[in-house]
């Protein structure tokens, strides 16, 4: 059978960084996110006796690297609970540039994770498919569920996956990409978190992870937004503080990144609420109500260094389309 799925990557608040155990993808810490509904993969897989091997494009390129073998040992992952052992093909577009901080991983494996189950004619429930995501890349299990996820602090397999605390339509929040490279970064994030833990600051991040959950899940409940915007920025803060200071030291800012961070805080003084956060890339994400989107998308667009901007609303999590793409 051939089935396509497609699923939108996300932006977490707080962040996922560090894992307590590198084979099952278990995070260090729960994390908290918005799935985004311009930044999207979608992927058609098909299992066949046609296929002497996996075949693997992405945006109309053949892929043999170690993505390749990232997407084969999810394939395999398939697999084994379908109890097949044919060779796929697996085809794949992303809307919006890889390997530059947006994650792309984590839209390109929920969206396989669901075309590659459905194709291989497993039917798994929502908690299913986000643990069966996880283990593919880890924020892919927050691309699963729909809206405002929470990715579950669970110390086994089965209890590390994630699951929707809000609708897409709960709060009116857009969140404006800055694209300022679409280099792909030197150090890829799985490579990032074996490192995390080397940092000073990684203890005392933990020791604080679980009030910072608590309290962006408070500011989300009140749709208090200075609230939410103060966590979210401090956490993107912090998270490069753990990455700048490990060794070898993860530096993944661009100038532009920094003029872009100032141009934020510019628009806060001059009365216009936004915040900024950045994952492992150059590329900042700036988040406001969307009351004040048009204002804060012209502004970053006109920012120096900015390429193109991609305007984003809360969105559902991975869904089967009826669009093959071969
Ligand atoms: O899921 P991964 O291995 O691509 O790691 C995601 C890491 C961050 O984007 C920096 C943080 C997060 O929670 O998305």
């Amino acid at each position: 059978m051939k089935t396509t799925a497609v699923a939108p990557s996300n932006i977490a608040f707080i962040k996922y960084w560090g894992r307590k155990n590198e084979d099952l993808r278990l995070p260090s810490n729960a994390s908290i996110s918005m799935n985004l509904d311009n930044l999207l993969t979608t992927t058609t897989v098909e299992f066949a006796d046609d296929y002497n091997a996996d075949i693997l494009k992405i945006n109309n390129q053949d892929v043999t690297n170690e993505g390749f073998e990232k997407v084969t040992k999810h394939l395999d992952r398939v697999r084994k609970l379908a109890n097949i052992n044919l060779h796929a093909k697996v085809v794949s577009n992303n809307s919006f540039p890889a390997g530059t901080g947006l994650s792309s991983s984590a839209s390109g494996f929920a969206a396989l994770t669901l075309a590659a189950t459905a194709a291989a004619g497993l039917k798994l429930s929502q908690k299913e498919l986000s643990i069966l995501a996880r283990q593919g890349s880890g924020s892919a299990c927050r691309s699963i569920p729909n809206g405002f996820v929470e990715w579950l602090d669970g110390d086994t397999s089965e209890t590390s996956y994630a699951e929707s605390l809000y609708p897409e339509n709960y709060w009116n929040l857009t969140d404006i990409v800055a694209v300022l490279t679409r280099e792909v970064k030197e150090v890829a994030t799985t490579e990032g978190h074996k490192l995390a833990t080397a940092s000073a600051f990684f203890e005392t991040r933990q020791d604080n992870i679980n009030h910072k959950i608590s309290e962006i899940k408070t500011a989300l409940a009140k749709k208090d937004f200075t609230l939410f915007g103060e966590i979210t920025e401090a956490e993107a803060l912090e998270l490069h503080a753990i990455m700048i200071t490990t060794i070898p030291s993860l530096i993944y800012w661009h100038p532009t990144t920094i003029t872009l961070m100032k141009a934020v805080k510019r628009l806060r003084a001059e009365g216009i609420e936004a915040y900024f956060t950045i994952n492992t890339g150059a590329n900042v994400h700036v988040i406001c109500e969307t009351k004040n989107a048009d204002k804060v998308s012209k502004i970053i667009s006109e920012t120096k260094g900015v390429e193109q901007i991609i305007v984003n609303k809360p969105s559902k999590g991975a869904s089967l389309i009826s669009n093959h793409l071969f």
